[in-house]
């Protein structure tokens, strides 16, 4: 194996920056460094962090804020709220990346746990136009339901079981346009690890047995997996340490080590690892990275993820202590180095929404 890999283009199609009303947690500045130090060519923010982005107004302050700040580039989801605001998706579609439903609860208000309510935003939402899903268990198939009957592209965001594995597993057999994204956490954490962790293995789905994330793994190795997405939500260390902790880990920095180091165990081929942290993405969401657009990591040199070398502004990992190897080395967008292994070279606000078609949307 080359000591230096190039990966042409990583994005991390699920991660919760925060800023705007959760600034003290991270902001668009912070994370999209953590971003440039993770690999990552680009990014695509959740819309649950408050002001939930499900209003035309709330998406322009966040386009306003990241736009300002961000140094990769990135691209944000909309979000469907329970009040009904398909009416506004043809005001927001030219800027988004996509939409996204929260199916379970999880951190925010943004759950929508009625089938009809779900089918209302299918029926509304562009059929060429990715849904992502928070979905889990049997909420998955209700999801696939939706599928079936609407066809509109729906992406599974952060699939954690045996069994979910399974209900996707049949419908892309059937034909079905879904794909399937995994995160690091359950594939390198159980349940095990969960009580050592504490609250900093607290995190929406839950870190699950054994026997799933065996089935996790086998799902890379046999195609079903399309992504491995950090689901990157950092909390404070206070806030974890509080009665009620919330639910989330932070990511960006630690996804592309993990996978290096799966690489080098002989568990994943080099060419399944491009696929899952840019080929995958870039595919899902008919992204073409730009000329001169790639990262060059050192898959050899090991070292311990520790908190005092992380950009994330929550300043905690849950796999603090593993040892790995895969540091990033360079990382390039448009022909212009944005990262040099240790500095973020790239102003704020140089990185672009990849997914801005001019204008006020459709
Ligand atoms: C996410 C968050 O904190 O925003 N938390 C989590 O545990 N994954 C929300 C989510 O992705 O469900
Ligand atoms: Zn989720
Ligand atoms: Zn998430």
């Amino acid at each position: 194996m080359e000591r230096q890999l190039t990966i042409p283009g990583m994005i991390d199609p699920h991660v919760h920056l925060r800023g705007l009303d959760w600034s003290h947690k991270a902001t668009f500045a912070t994370e999209t460094g953590a971003a440039l130090a993770g690999g990552y060519w680009a990014v695509l923010d959740m819309p649950n962090t408050p002001p939930t982005t499900t209003t035309p107004a709330a998406l322009d302050s966040k386009l306003d804020a990241i736009g300002s700040q961000a140094v990769c580039d990135w691209g944000v989801y909309y979000g469907a709220s329970q009040n009904d605001n398909a009416v506004t998706y043809a005001q927001v579609i030219g800027r988004v990346c996509g939409l996204k439903i929260y199916n379970n609860a999880t951190t925010g208000t943004l759950l929508i746990d009625d089938q009809v309510q779900r089918a209302h935003h299918y029926r509304r939402w562009p059929k060429d136009r990715v849904i992502a899903v928070h979905a889990e268990g049997e909420t998955v198939r209700d999801i696939l339901a939706l599928v079936v009957q609407y066809r509109v592209p729906t992406h599974f965001c952060h699939i954690s079981t045996a069994e979910e594995i399974g209900f996707l597993r049949e419908a892309k057999a059937q034909g079905l346009p879904v794909s399937v994204g995994v995160t690091p956490h359950h594939l390198f954490l159980t349940e095990d690890d969960a009580r050592a962790l504490g609250a900093l293995g607290r995190m929406k789905p839950e870190l699950k047995r054994r026997a799933d994330q065996a089935a996790l793994w086998r799902a890379i190795e046999d195609g079903v997996v399309d992504v491995v997405e950090s689901d990157h939500a950092p909390h404070t260390l206070a806030e974890k340490a509080s009665d009620d902790p919330p639910y989330g880990v932070p990511g960006l920095e630690t996804t592309l080590p993990l996978l290096c180091t799966a690489v080098r165990a002989g568990r994943l081929t080099v060419d399944r690892l491009i696929e899952l942290v840019a080929l995958g993405p870039q595919r899902l969401f008919d992204l073409i990275p730009p000329d001169g657009t790639y990262t060059v990591v050192d898959v050899e040199t090991s070292f311990a993820i520790e908190r005092s070398r992380l950009r994330t502004q929550c300043g905690w990992s849950p796999f603090e202590g593993m040892r790995v190897s895969g540091r990033v080395c360079e990382v390039w967008i448009r022909g212009r180095q944005v990262f040099d292994g240790e500095h973020v070279l790239a102003a704020p606000g140089s990185g672009i929404n990849l997914f801005d078609q001019g204008g006020q949307g459709a």
